[in-house]
């Protein structure tokens, strides 16, 4: 007898449904809206100029002459498409080039770049965890760890953000599982854009024998002399086992890459399904990435590394002034030197507070009108009641235009609070 039950019956009434029509409804939607020029500074969006402040094109080379050159060379001597594996037909000097100078910029053995950042953290984790072994997770992890280790079928054990206590309690419990142990963070969250505390962390996995991985995604072209992240940062790039990068950020492309020994590195290589069965990455996004890396590792590098985390914090300044709540991270150690925890760190996220999913939109769509994009995190992306609007800089916002937007966050801010009541204020923290 058929099956009574359809498939596709959960694309219809699910949880989401509801809230999505009263948006579209509100015409409050802060997704898929359309872009219609370059990720500069200012973008054209739906017939309008906005001033964009939702990117992560932190060194702001998206526009650059250089990496737009870099593209279209690849393309002129590789087409424009590989239409194949790395395996079969999809390696070209191109790769073999961006993966050597990855390995060098980032003081490692060996790199190997994959289609994107997502197939990265797949391509790791499905790979080097297996049944039997335990992989413990920040809760803020972005959601491709989740996806590669559901992927592995490892025993996962999650503990609260940032929270050492917890970690420790896992790294305990996980030598119990009785296989080895894996420990993923992101270097610097994607939503909150706080940074791990990534020297306690690697003494803690040095103390219960555990591997320790960075996703350095948004620390990657973000933190450090040579901007290689969050780990650079806080002097322990020698002791995290894995680092995993995306070109979809800092590097102005897309794609993704892992960096570390060379025998795991090679292993990869050899056994990654989410690097042997799908198509390498377009030639132009290649040579567009290595163009961007080549600037970074350049004496322009560290003017634009500066010049993102200035703006970053002219912006959270800004924004602290007019009354908004700005979050920043919990003070870390700065080196394995130091004992307490010293510093916030300031990255080119700068993630205003508001609480509720509704109110959020409602701002959210303020701003759109007066001409400035952001970011609408909601949850899942952040905790229940954690609604934030995520604000983020590039290296090429000048002055005048984060004033413009300024402006325009304060005049919101008025006309937002007379409507719907106050915002959560800027002194709470
Ligand atoms: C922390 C983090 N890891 C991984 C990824 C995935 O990278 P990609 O966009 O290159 O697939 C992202 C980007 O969304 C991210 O924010």
């Amino acid at each position: 007898m058929p099956t009574s039950i359809d498939v596709f019956a959960k694309v219809r009434g699910h949880e989401r449904e509801e809230q999505l029509r009263a948006a579209r409804e509100a015409d409050v939607l802060p997704y898929f809206r359309t872009v219609e020029s370059p990720a500069m500074p200012v973008v054209e969006m739906e017939g309008h100029p906005r001033i964009m402040l939702a990117s992560n094109n932190y060194l702001g080379l998206t526009g650059d002459e250089r990496v737009m050159q870099g593209a279209r060379d690849a393309l002129a001597r590789y087409g424009t498409g590989l239409t194949g594996s790395r395996l079969m037909n999809g390696t070209t000097p191109l790769h073999l080039e961006l993966e050597s100078e990855l390995a060098e910029w980032m003081g490692t053995e060996d790199a190997i770049v994959f289609t994107t950042g997502h197939q990265a953290n797949m391509g790791a984790l499905g790979t080097l965890l297996d049944v039997g072994d335990t992989v413990i997770v920040d809760s803020g992890d972005h959601a491709s760890i989740l996806d590669g280790v559901l992927l592995s079928r490892a025993k996962m054990r999650p503990f609260r953000h940032n929270r050492m206590d917890k970690l420790e309690r896992a790294l305990e419990r996980a030598q119990e599982d009785g296989g080895g142990v894996l420990v993923v963070v992101d270097g610097v969250f994607s939503m909150e854009g706080d940074v791990a505390p990534l020297v306690d962390i690697v003494e803690l996995c040095a103390r219960h024998g555990a591997r320790l991985m960075v996703d350095e995604a948004h620390g990657a072209g973000v933190l450090g002399a040579r901007g290689a992240g969050a780990s650079e940062l806080l002097g322990v790039e020698e002791r995290v086992d894995l680092r995993m990068g995306t070109f979809s950020k800092s590097f102005a492309s897309c794609g993704g890459f892992l960096a570390g020994e060379a025998e795991v590195i090679e292993y990869l290589r050899i056994s990654s399904r989410a690097f042997l069965f799908t198509a390498s990455a377009v030639p132009a996004a290649l040579g567009a990435a290595l163009a961007a890396l080549r600037i970074l590792r350049s004496a322009e590098g560290p003017q634009l590394l500066a010049a993102a985390l200035e703006n970053a914090t002219y912006l959270a300044e800004g924004l602290q002034a007019i009354g908004y709540r700005v979050l920043s991270g919990e003070p870390v150690r700065m080196s394995p030197a130091e004992g307490a925890p010293v510093e916030s760190i300031r990255t080119p996220i700068v993630p205003v507070m508001v609480g509720d999913d509704w109110r959020a939109a409602l701002l959210w769509r303020a701003l759109y009108d007066g001409g400035v994009f952001t970011n609408c995190a909601l949850h899942p992306a952040v905790p229940p009641g954690g609604a934030l609007l995520r604000t983020s800089v590039m290296a090429t916002h000048d002055r005048p235009t984060l004033d413009r937007a300024l402006e325009v966050f304060a005049r919101v801010k008025r006309e937002f609070e007379a409507e719907h009541g106050p915002l959560p204020g800027a002194d709470a923290g």
